[in-house]
Order: C-alpha cells, then sequence, then structure tokens
C-alpha cells in the first residue's frame, strides 16, 4: 500500500468533502449514539457526521499513519483509529457505520459491505458513497497510458487497485440483508482551474498507485505529461478560462 499525502488529498477539500455532506443528510437516523467513518483519511468526512449528530460518540478510523497522524492535529479532541477496515470487528454494533470515498480501495467490497452490514445495530444504517465505476474519461485514460510497454507488469498492480460497482450490485449485495435500501447517483461538474487542476486532484488519489509503482522520477513526469496531454485535449476550456470536470458517484444507505 503506497502512502497517503493529506495535505495534497485536502487541496481539493470542499469538493472531496461535498458527498460526504449530501450523504450524511440523507440518512434518517434522529439520534444515533455511535458513530464511525470508515476510511476517515484526514478527518474531513468525520466532522461532516460531529455536525450532524453533535450528540453522538463518533469515532474516524483509517489504515494510512499519515492520515490518521493529520486528522489527530487537526481535531486533537477525537477519536481516531489506526485500523483496516478488512477483518474491523467492533465489540458491540454501531448505530451508524458511514464511509465516504473509500470503500473502492479494498478488494471484494461487496463481501465486505455485507460484513459491514452485520455489524450494524438493530435500527441502524450503513451508509457508503464510492466515485461511479465510469467516473470520467480520465480514468481511461489512465488505464490506456498504464498499456505503454515501456512500464512492463509493473502496471498490473494499480489497474486492479480501484474497483467500483453499478448500483445493481450494491442493491443485490444489500437489498436481503437490510429493511430498505436507498440508493443513488449524482453527478458533479467540479469547477477547477486548468486541465493541469484536473491532473493534481487524481494524483493524490487514483494515480497514486500507477506514480507510485514507476522507479524513477522521470518515468512518473512521463505519465503526467502523457495525462496532462490527454486531459487537455477532452475537457474544453469555458469561457472564463476554466474547466468542467464531471465526477459521477454512486450513494448508497442500507437500513437494518
Ligand atoms: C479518498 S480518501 C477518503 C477520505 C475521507 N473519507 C473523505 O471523505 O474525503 C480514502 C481513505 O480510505 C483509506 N483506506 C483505504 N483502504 C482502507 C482500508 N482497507 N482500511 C482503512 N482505511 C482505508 C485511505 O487510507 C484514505 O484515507
Amino acid at each position: 500500500m503506497t502512502s497517503w499525502d493529506p495535505a495534497r488529498y485536502l487541496r481539493f477539500g470542499d469538493e472531496r468533502t461535498r458527498p460526504a455532506c449530501e450523504l450524511a443528510s440523507r440518512i434518517a437516523l434522529v439520534a444515533p449514539r455511535s458513530v464511525i467513518d470508515l476510511g476517515c483519511g484526514p478527518g474531513n468526512s468525520t466532522q461532516v457526521l460531529r455536525q450532524r449528530w453533535p450528540n453522538a460518540r463518533v469515532c474516524g478510523l483509517d489504515s494510512s499513519p499519515e492520515m490518521i497522524i493529520a486528522a489527530q492535529q487537526a481535531y486533537p479532541d477525537q477519536e481516531w483509529l489506526l485500523a483496516n477496515i478488512v477483518g474491523w470487528a467492533p465489540d458491540v454494533p454501531h448505530d451508524v457505520l458511514f464511509s465516504n470515498a473509500a470503500l473502492q480501495w479494498v478488494d471484494n467490497h461487496i463481501i465486505l459491505a455485507r460484513h459491514l452490514f452485520n455489524q450494524v445495530a438493530p435500527g441502524g444504517a450503513l451508509a457508503f458513497q464510492i466515485p461511479s465505476g465510469a467516473y470520467s474519461a480520465l480514468r481511461s485514460f489512465i488505464h490506456d497510458i498504464a498499456q505503454d510497454k515501456a512500464w512492463g507488469s509493473r502496471m498490473d498492480g494499480p489497474r486492479a487497485a480501484l474497483t467500483m460497482e453499478e448500483p445493481n450490485v450494491y442493491y443485490d449485495a444489500l437489498a436481503p440483508l437490510a429493511t430498505s435500501v436507498d440508493i443513488w447517483e449524482t453527478e458533479y461538474f467540479h469547477v477547477m482551474e486548468s486541465p493541469a487542476s484536473i491532473v493534481e486532484w487524481i494524483s493524490s488519489t487514483g494515480l497514486r498507485p500507477f506514480l507510485a509503482a514507476l522507479d524513477s522520477a522521470k518515468e512518473k513526469q512521463r505519465f503526467v505529461a502523457f495525462l496532462t496531454e490527454r486531459v487537455t485535449a477532452a475537457y474544453v476550456t469555458r469561457s472564463d478560462g476554466r474547466v468542467l470536470f464531471p465526477f459521477k458517484r454512486i450513494f448508497v444507505i442500507a437500513y437494518s
């Protein structure tokens, strides 16, 4: 697992936190007592949960030491747990299991989602958001560039690092267990300063495993240069000089 850079991740903090706000606002629970943010990153999504339910016990969990340190530094009065979502089994069920933009990093997260649902207290909810499978041309550009023979087999791991399924798949996995499932997609159109900003956005998330697999700074620069060229050609500059970056996300809430 490559390391995360919390400061770079938060460069687009408002845009990355907005789906967490929209997901939390849709969870139809008035006063849950225990809430956990799985894959909490630097704590941005955890703050959304604290604001939504100020009287709940809210904990953030992440497997990245860099992210947990950043969260602890920014919010020292809160509870943070350095742990892997896979294999996380609380002593007592939680009222809300929440995850914003994290489960796509876990292999077999359909099985994981069912496992997590079993950790939800009666009357509680599992709520998560992940990017949609075909979230933009950007992902296909990265995968195309990864085909370049120059990288050899080093791209095999990065290609498999992220998995995203269609809404039907999440519904079929959770509906047999849940009393009800609320599931929807939203497409955001992020206003970016330039095509290079889109590359910067993805450099701290989906592009990270690809760059980490390359040995030299020269190779990483070459990969980024190819991507910038493709992005510049594909994303049209608007009349004010900015660029719209379409980004579709899936939201799922399963109630126990
Ligand atoms: C894109 S960030 C999302 C951060 C935050 N939840 C937000 O809303 O912006 C994904 C986070 O998931 C964490 N993560 C990925 N796989 C994980 C796992 N198996 N266990 C725990 N955390 C994981 C990463 O370390 C990273 O901090």
